[in-house]
C-alpha cells in the first residue's frame, strides 16, 4: 500500500508555525493580522468553510470580522461591504466565500476585491500575476498542494504532474504555480479536461497526477501508472444511510482502488482541504507582513 499523505497533521505543522509568528508580528506591530470574510446565502458546504476558517483564525490569534448577508442581498450591499473591508485598516485579508447566488456577478464582485489584500488569490490581476511569475497571492488549494508534496518528500522539479480539471480556482493556477522557472516548481505540466482524448493514457504518464474535477471516485486503478503520487482536491457528497447527515464525503479518486497502485495518496478527508486553509492563514500573513513593511 501506498505512503498515505496525512493533509492534517502537515496542516496542523504549519498552522503551528504561523501561530508562533502571528504572535510576535502582533507584538512587532501593536495589532494582529485581520481578515474580513464574507459569506451571502446559505450554501451548506460553504457554511461549514466559514466555520472551518473562523477556528483557525481563533486558533492563531488572528483578528476576524465576518459579515454574512442573506441570500437575496442585492449586489450594492455586496459591493458596499467590500469597499468598506478594502478600505479597513485592520483587515489584511479579504475572502468572499464562493460560490455567489445565482443573481451577484462573480466576477465582477471578486474584482472589486483590493489585489493586495486578496488572499484568496482569485482576482484576476493577481492570476496574472501568477502567470508572470511574480506572484503576490497564489490561490490557497494550489499553495496546499505544492506544501503538501514538499512536505512529504516528493520532488516537485523535472516531474511531469499531470491536472485533470480547469477551473480557476484550482487546475488553472495550480498549472500555472508549478510550471514556474522557480524552486519547488520546475515541473512539466499537462492540463485535462472533459474534452481530453484518452485520458487514462494521459493519467497513466504522471507521475504525480491531480484530480480536481468534483466527480467522485472517477480516478481509478486503471488510468493510474505503479508509483505515481495522487493528490485528491474533489470534495464530493455522497449518499450514505448509516451516518446522521445522510451523507459522507469522498474524493475524485477511488481511494480503495488506487492506494495501492499509488506511490502516495491524500486521503479525503484529511487530505488538500486542511492545507487549503492553512494557507489562507499563511497568505493573511503574507498580507499582513507585505502591508506594513516586513520582509516576507
Ligand atoms: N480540497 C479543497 O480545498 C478544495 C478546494 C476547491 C475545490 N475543491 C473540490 O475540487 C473539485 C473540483 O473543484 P473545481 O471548482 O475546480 O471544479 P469545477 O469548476 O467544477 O471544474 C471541474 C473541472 O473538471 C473537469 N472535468 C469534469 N469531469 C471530467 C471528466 N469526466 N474528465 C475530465 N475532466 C473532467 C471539467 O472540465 P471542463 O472544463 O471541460 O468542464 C473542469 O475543468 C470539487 O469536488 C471541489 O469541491 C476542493
Amino acid at each position: 500500500m501506498g505512503e498515505i499523505i496525512d493533509g492534517k497533521r502537515i496542516a496542523e505543522a504549519i498552522r503551528g508555525e504561523l501561530k508562533a509568528e502571528v504572535e510576535s508580528l502582533t507584538e512587532k506591530v501593536g495589532r494582529a493580522p485581520g481578515l474580513g470574510v464574507i459569506l451571502v446565502g446559505d450554501n451548506p458546504a460553504s457554511k461549514v468553510y466559514v466555520r472551518h476558517k473562523r477556528r483557525a483564525c481563533e486558533e492563531l490569534k488572528v483578528f476576524s470580522e465576518e459579515s454574512l448577508l442573506e441570500k437575496d442581498a442585492p449586489e450594492e450591499r455586496l459591493r458596499k461591504r467590500i469597499e468598506e473591508l478594502n478600505a479597513d485598516e485592520k483587515i489584511d485579508g479579504i475572502l468572499l466565500q464562493l460560490p455567489l447566488p445565482d443573481h451577484l456577478d462573480e466576477d465582477a464582485m471578486v474584482s472589486l476585491i483590493e489585489p493586495a489584500k486578496d488572499v484568496d488569490g482569485f482576482h484576476k490581476l493577481n492570476l496574472g500575476r501568477l502567470l508572470w511569475g511574480r506572484e503576490l497571492f497564489v490561490a490557497c488549494t494550489p499553495l496546499g498542494i505544492q506544501q503538501l508534496l514538499l512536505r512529504s518528500g516528493v520532488e516537485i522539479e523535472g516531474k511531469h504532474v499531470v491536472i485533470v480539471g480547469r477551473s480557476n480556482i484550482v487546475g488553472k493556477p495550480l498549472a500555472a504555480f508549478l510550471m514556474q522557472k522557480k524552486a519547488g516548481a520546475n515541473a512539466t505540466v499537462t492540463v485535462c479536461h472533459s474534452r481530453t482524448k484518452n485520458l487514462a493514457e494521459v493519467t497513466r504518464s504522471a507521475d504525480i497526477l491531480v484530480a480536481a474535477m468534483g466527480r467522485a471516485r472517477a480516478i481509478t486503478a486503471d488510468m493510474v501508472r505503479s508509483g505515481t503520487v495522487v493528490i485528491d482536491v474533489g470534495i464530493n457528497r455522497i449518499p450514505d444511510e448509516s451516518r446522521k447527515s445522510g451523507y459522507r464525503l469522498v474524493g475524485d479518486v477511488d481511494f480503495d482502488g488506487v492506494k495501492d497502485i499509488a506511490s502516495k495518496i491524500t486521503p479525503v478527508p484529511g487530505g488538500v482541504g486542511p492545507m487549503t486553509i492553512a494557507m489562507l492563514m499563511s497568505n493573511t500573513v503574507r498580507s499582513f507582513k507585505m502591508r506594513n513593511g516586513i520582509e516576507l
